[in-house]
């Protein structure tokens, strides 16, 4: 039966994203009002620049008084879409102290203060929903939460930001420069309002905090996560990585240690044999594989960032906490009962790829391979292109721990044979 008096919903920002949720909730006002049992009425949109012209906005629902629109007394529900810490978190702390529950698509925000927003929603018995915080369309916070609450998750391994698989696709396959294709990526609304957030990892980080958190039943902030973005990527890289059979993808990998008293998160670029489904993800798509006890392998996969795919997940919590908000419930808070610590990234063990400039004379690839030997990193295989003297080699380990790789490099350095080290890059999902 439907209820009569409308939820009232307010919008914090009106974006890339806000201004599709906008849009959405307008156009389809019947149908939502149909799933959720009670209309849904936008009482208020918080922006910046108010003269900034908006088509399809109600001019008097406008306001650059964020704080008093949160502060009104009768939402029931808060869609936070401006981003960043603050002014975000005291916007959020508030609506929910004033019993409004609240739909974000800000993962900065959740991988730094995740515990205590949650606590702030159970403290006024209000829902704290962010399915669009983490690989845009993609359902993944609610199947992670719900639908595996019953199995126990061991990894979860993808690309998640849009803005980086789009630069290194465009590298890859048209050659586009670095800053042409960030160019790009911004222009079509991919790109945090700050693009370092991007290419420096941190987007990618805080995802993984959050994805972490979720699947191992723990807390992990976004300090926790270790962090490389692409700006280290070069042509060389991907060329040397085609050479291989690979693609270089930014991927962010959450794993439960085999002792299942630890976890680890990290975010760095990573070489992907071309066989594997992973380096088929083109332009700003995400994709992520969960693996499970009982499960096994999951993949999910779809438009990673942009305004329409992220307003569609925001639009899905929306009707979700509309639908606990009519039934008089609240939907399942944090899950961090098992409080695992989180091991640091030298205990992480993977494959690496070394790329060396080293003197073209006798005995060079002997003193290279004892380096190894001595720091018990085994080698997979190796490759010499000699030229005036000097030569490239490019070594391919087999697993081994971060923290033997590291002292590895660092004695490689200290050889007089060896002139630099080009690139240092992990091999994944082999
Ligand atoms: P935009 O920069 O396009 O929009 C931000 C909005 O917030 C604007 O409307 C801006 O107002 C408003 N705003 C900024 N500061 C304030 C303030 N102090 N008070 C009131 N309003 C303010 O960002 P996006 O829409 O791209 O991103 C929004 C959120 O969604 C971020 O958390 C982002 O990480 C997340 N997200 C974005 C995705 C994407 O593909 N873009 C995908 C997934 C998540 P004005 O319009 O006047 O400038
Ligand atoms: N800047 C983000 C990205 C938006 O490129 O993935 C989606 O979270």
């Amino acid at each position: 039966m439907m209820r009569t008096r409308p939820l009232k919903v307010a919008l914090l920002g009106c974006g890339v994203v806000g201004s599709e949720v906008a849009r959405i909730m307008t156009t389809h006002a019947d149908d939502l009002a149909a799933r959720i049992g009670a209309p849904v009425e936008l009482a208020g949109i918080a922006v910046r620049r108010p003269d900034k012209v908006r088509e399809g906005i109600p001019a008097e629902l406008v306001t650059t008084d964020a704080m008093a629109l949160v502060k009104r007394g009768d939402l029931d529900v808060v869609v936070e879409m401006i981003g960043g810490i603050e002014p975000a978190r005291g916007l959020i702390t508030t609506a929910l102290e004033h019993g409004a529950s609240v739909v974000s698509a800000n993962k900065a925000l959740v991988a730094a203060d995740g515990a205590a927003l949650h606590a702030a929603a159970e403290a006024s018995d209000a829902d704290l929903y962010y399915e669009a915080a983490v690989a845009g369309a993609i359902p993944l916070v609610r199947p992670l939460r719900e639908s595996l609450a019953g199995d126990k998750v061991n990894r979860v391994l993808g690309i998640v930001n849009g803005t980086t698989n789009f630069i290194l696709d465009k590298m890859d396959t048209s050659g586009a420069g670095y800053s042409e294709a960030l160019d790009e990526a911004t222009a079509l609304g991919y790109a945090e309002a700050d693009p370092t957030a991007d290419v420096e990892g941190f987007d990618a980080a805080a995802k993984a905090a959050i994805l972490a958190g979720i699947a191992f039943h723990t807390r992990v902030t976004i300090d926790d996560v270790h962090r490389e973005g692409l700006t280290e990527v070069t042509a060389a890289d991907i060329a040397s990585a085609k050479r291989m059979g690979c693609t270089v993808k930014l991927l962010a990998i959450c794993e439960r240690a085999a002792h299942g008293g630890s976890v680890t998160a990290r975010v760095h670029p990573a070489m992907i044999p071309l066989s594997h489904p992973l380096a088929s993800v083109r332009g700003a798509y995400n994709a992520v594989f969960i693996e499970a006890d009982a499960a096994g392998r999951l993949m999910f996969y779809g438009p990673g960032a942009g305004g329409s795919p992220t307003a569609s997940a925001v639009l899905g919590d929306l009707v979700a906490v509309c639908r606990n908000k009519v039934a008089g419930t609240t939907g399942p808070g944090e899950s961090a009962y098992t409080a695992l610590p989180v091991s640091p990234m030298g205990e992480v063990v993977t494959r690496y790829h070394i790329s060396l400039d080293v003197a073209d004379k006798p005995g060079v690839l002997a003193q290279v391979a004892m380096v190894f030997a001595e720091h018990g990193v085994s080698i997979d295989t190796v490759r010499q292109q000699g030229k005036d003297g000097e030569a490239s080699l490019v070594v391919v380990t087999h697993r081994a721990a971060d923290a033997a790789l590291s002292s590895t490099v660092g004695a490689l350095r200290e050889l007089d044979t060896v002139r630099g080290v080009a690139s240092i890059m992990r091999v994944e999902g082999e």
